[in-house]
């Protein structure tokens, strides 16, 4: 069994992201060990980028909160799952801020081995997902991680919107397709 962290960006409980998150899980659920962390469950305050982390002894962020605790979920999973609404073209902040928290140097002893993408916007055009993408790229070649798979549904804006979308079988396929014979 793979242990699969699956972060989530929107706070919108029955909203398109939730649902493709849940498509997903569902899949995946019985080959694998699923993480749900919801974003914006968490009062995290952002990343000052006063490199703290880097330069003092013992690495201590000056923030004191429920990040080291998200820190050991997320970086003893095998797998991480970007679930997000788009956001001013990327992803949402309530994931930004988590994410930027991870830059410090204990990411070098993540366990994580592969990285798969579920995105939704409201937008359809051909560019819709571009910078997401190009983050998720340059992440996965920074990394040297697994590239498992995406789904973007582009022209979803309500809560509701995704309902009878063909992505929402692509994601349970997707889920069922991840094992730890995956990385
Ligand atoms: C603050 C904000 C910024 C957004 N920026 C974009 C965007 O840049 N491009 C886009 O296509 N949709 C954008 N949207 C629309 C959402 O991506 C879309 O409504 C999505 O379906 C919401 O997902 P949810 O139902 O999971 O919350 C934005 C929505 C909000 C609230």
């Amino acid at each position: 069994m793979a242990k699969i962290a699956v972060l989530i960006g929107s706070q919108r409980i029955n909203g398109n992201t939730r649902k493709l998150a849940n498509s997903f899980i569902e899949g995946a659920k019985e080959h694998n060990t699923i993480d749900v962390i919801i974003a914006s469950d968490y009062d995290i305050p952002p990343c000052t980028g006063c490199n703290s982390c880097f330069k003092t002894d013992g690495n201590r962020c000056i923030h004191r909160d429920e990040m080291d605790s998200l820190v050991q979920r997320i970086s003893s999973a095998d797998i991480i799952v970007i679930a997000t609404p788009i956001y001013f073209f990327t992803v949402s902040t309530h994931l930004k801020k988590i994410i930027d928290r991870l830059h410090f140097p204990g990411r070098r002893e993540f366990n994580t081995k592969g990285l798969v993408l579920l995105a939704v916007a409201h937008n359809d055009t051909d560019d819709t997902f571009d910078s997401i993408r190009a983050m998720y790229d340059s992440s996965l070649r920074f990394f040297k991680l697994k590239d498992l798979g995406s789904v973007c549904v582009p022209g979803v804006r309500d809560p509701g919107d995704i309902n009878g979308r063909k992505e929402l079988e692509e994601a349970r396929e997707l889920g069922k397709s991840i094992s730890d014979s995956s990385f």
